[in-house]
C-alpha cells in the first residue's frame, strides 16, 4: 500500500522528506546512557521506541563530532569522527541501523561556515605562519595598523577578527573558537564533498546545513558582507550532485534570509531540497500575521515545486509555552526578550493550538526536542552555569540559549527526572514533576498526548499536498487540506462556530459546546 503508515516502514520512498514529521534532538540534553550528565548516543538508541511511538518519520542531531563544545558543538574539530561523550563512530552507526529498522531516517549537521580552533587544519595554520598554504583554508589577514583588518562584529557580538602570536588576525563570524573557512579555497570545497560522502556511506538520510548563507565573503567591503552572496549557490550545486548520486537524501539549509525571493534561490531544482522556515516560527501569535506568513511561504515554494517547512522551535530560539504567553509572541534573535513576563497557562494554550496548526499545514514540519513536553524556557538558570558564548560576547548582557536547552525530564518526581544517573549538564526545574515523559504518557490531556494524536494523524492524512483557506471571519484561520481535513484556529477574542463537518478529529483544547474558545485548535474531517 502506497504511504503505509504501519511504525518500522519507511513511508514515501520517493521525496520522503516532502511531508515528514521530523524531530531534532538536541544530543546532549536527550537522554544519558552513561550517567556522565550528558545525553549520549547509548541515550538516544535506549530512547528510539519513544520516538517510534511518537509518531515521527526522522531525526534531526545537532552536531555531533569530536568538539570542545564552545558553542554546544557547532565548533566542529573532526568531521568524520563521534564527539567521546557522546560515543563511538560504531554507535553512531548502530544509531543509524537501529533508527532504520523502526521506520525512522537520520539527518545530521553539517557546520560548512567554521571548524573549531582545535582542529587539525587550524592547527596547522598557526603553525605554518602567515602566507602558507594552510592558512588559505581560513581568513588570516594583517592588521589594519593596531586594529584587526575590518571592522566586522561577531554575530555573538564583540569583533570577528582574532589576533594570533605572530600578529595576523583570523576572521570568526561565531565565537573565536570557530574560524571561518575560505570558501574561495577548493581544498575547502574537496574536504566537504568528501564529508558529505562519508555520512552518506553510512545510511545517513540527510544534511542539515548550518548558517548556509554565510559561507561567501568580501573582506574588502568595510560593512559586513557576508550574507547571501551569490557565490553560495554554487556549493549547494555541487552538494545536490552528491546528494542525488546517492539517492533520496535531502539536503536542508539553515537559510535565515528575510527577503523571499532570495531565500527562494536556495530552493531551486538542483540545489537544496527545503529550508526551515523562520519567517513562521518568528510570527507572532497573531491571526493577521500567521496567515501572511501562510500565503507568502506556499507563493514561495509552490511555484518552484520546493516543499514548504513549518517550525516552531529548536536549540536556538525560546520555547514556545514561553514566548506565547507573553505580551510580545514574536521570536527575534537580537532581542530575545529574557525576563520579560510570561503567563504559562496562556502560553501552553497557544503552544498546543500552534501545534495542530503547523501540522496541518502542507509540508514537512519540524519538533524540537521538549516541545512536545510544553516545556518552558529555563529562565534562571545560575550565572556560572551558564554554556552559550552568547553570555560571555555579550559582556553577560543576553543570557543566549541555554534556557531551552536543558535536559528532557523522562520520569520520576525531581531532578535528574531520568535524564541520567548523574548531574544533568544544565539544572532542570523542580517544577517540571508534572511534566515528565512518564507522567505525561499517562494523562490523555497533555501535551505529549496531544503530539502523539496530531503526529498519528497527520502520518494518515496530513504532510505534502494543498491547502484551501475558508472564510470564516477576522481571528479566525481555517483551511480545508486535500485529504478532506479541515484545520481552525481561533485567534479571536470570541468563541467561534465550526463550519459543517463530518466528525472531530483532534482538537487542542475542550470546545465550549459546538464553540471553539480563544487560543484552540480543532482538525475536523469534512
Ligand atoms: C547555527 C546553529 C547555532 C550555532 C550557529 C553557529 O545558527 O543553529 O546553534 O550557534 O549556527 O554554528
Amino acid at each position: 500500500m502506497p504511504g503505509s503508515t504501519s511504525p518500522g516502514t519507511i513511508r514515501n520512498p520517493d521525496g520522503w522528506w516532502r511531508g515528514a514529521s521530523i524531530y531534532q534532538v538536541y544530543l546532549r540534553s536527550f537522554a544519558d546512557g552513561n550517567g556522565d550528565g550528558t545525553g549520549d548516543l547509548a541515550g538516544l538508541r535506549a530512547r528510539l521506541p519513544y520516538l517510534s511511538e511518537l509518531g515521527v518519520d526522522a531525526i534531526w542531531l545537532n552536531p555531533w563530532y569530536p568538539s570542545p563544545m564552545a558553542d554546544g558543538g557547532y565548533d566542529v574539530a573532526d568531521y568524520r569522527n563521534i564527539e567521546p561523550v557522546f560515543g563511538t563512530l560504531a554507535e553512531a552507526e548502530k544509531l543509524i541501523e537501529e533508527a532504520h529498522d523502526l521506520g525512522i531516517r537520520t539527518i545530521v549537521d553539517v557546520v560548512p561556515n567554521h571548524g573549531s580552533d582545535q582542529m587539525v587544519w587550524f592547527q596547522e595554520a598557526l603553525e605554518a605562519g602567515p602566507g602558507s598554504e594552510a592558512r588559505e583554508r581560513f581568513w588570516f589577514r594583517p592588521g589594519n595598523g593596531d586594529g584587526p583588518p575590518n571592522g566586522w562584529k561577531s554575530i555573538f557580538g564583540g569583533p570577528a577578527w582574532t589576533q594570533v602570536p605572530d600578529g595576523e588576525w583570523y576572521l570568526h563570524l561565531f565565537a573565536p573558537e570557530q574560524p571561518d573557512f575560505n570558501w574561495n579555497n577548493p581544498a575547502v570545497r574537496e574536504e566537504f564533498l568528501d564529508v558529505l560522502r562519508f555520512w552518506f556511506d553510512r545510511g545517513v538520510d540527510g544534511i542539515r546545513i548550518d548558517s548556509a548563507a554565510v559561507l561567501v565573503k568580501d573582506l574588502d567591503s568595510v560593512e559586513e558582507s557576508y550574507t547571501d552572496h551569490d557565490g553560495v549557490h554554487e556549493i549547494y550545486r555541487e552538494w545536490r550532485r552528491i546528494a542525488d548520486d546517492y539517492g533520496q537524501r535531502v539536503l536542508i539549509g539553515e537559510v535565515w534570509l528575510p527577503d523571499q525571493e532570495r531565500f527562494a534561490l536556495y530552493l531551486r531544482p538542483d540545489e537544496m531540497h527545503t529550508a526551515f522556515n523562520f519567517a513562521f516560527l518568528a510570527s507572532p501569535w497573531e491571526p493577521d500575521a500567521l496567515r501572511d506568513v501562510i500565503d507568502m511561504t506556499l507563493a514561495t515554494h509552490v511555484p518552484i515545486g520546493a516543499p514548504a517547512t513549518w517550525v516552531l522551535s529548536n536549540h536556538d530560539v525560546t520555547r514556545p509555552a514561553t514566548r506565547f504567553g507573553r505580551a510580545d509572541t514574536s521570536f527575534d534573535h537580537g532581542d530575545r526578550k529574557h525576563g520579560m513576563p510570561s503567563d504559562f497557562e496562556l502560553g501552553t494554550r497557544r503552544a498546543r493550538a500552534a501545534a495542530l496548526l503547523a501540522m496541518a499545514l502542507p509540508g514537512s514540519v519540524y519538533v524540537y526536542q521538549g516541545e512536545e513536553l510544553g516545556l518552558w524556557e529555563v529562565e534562571d538558570i545560575p550565572d556560572d552555569l551558564r554554556e552559550d558564548p552568547i553570555w560571555a560576547r555579550s559582556g553577560h548582557t543576553d543570557p543566549g540559549r541555554d534556557g531551552c536547552r536543558v535536559p528532557l525530564p523522562w520520569s520520576g518526581g525531581e531532578p535528574p527526572f531520568g535524564f541520567s544517573t548523574g548531574v544533568p549538564w544544565l539544572p532542570q526545574p523542580a517544577g517540571w514533576s508534572t511534566m515528565t515523559v512518564e507522567d505525561q504518557l499517562a494523562d490523555p490531556e497533555s501535551m505529549l498526548s496531544l503530539y502523539r494524536a496530531a503526529l498519528g494523524i497527520r502520518r494518515e492524512r496530513l504532510g505534502d499536498g494543498v491547502m484551501a483557506w475558508l472564510p470564516l471571519g477576522d481571528g479566525v484561520l481555517a483551511f480545508t487540506r486535500d485529504s478532506g481535513l479541515i484545520c481552525v484556529v481561533n485567534l479571536g477574542s470570541q468563541p467561534v462556530r465550526l463550519p459543517p463537518h463530518e466528525s472531530i478529529l483532534l482538537t487542542s483544547g475542550p470546545l465550549d459546546g459546538d464553540l471553539l474558545p480563544t487560543d484552540t485548535t480543532a482538525w475536523l474531517s469534512s
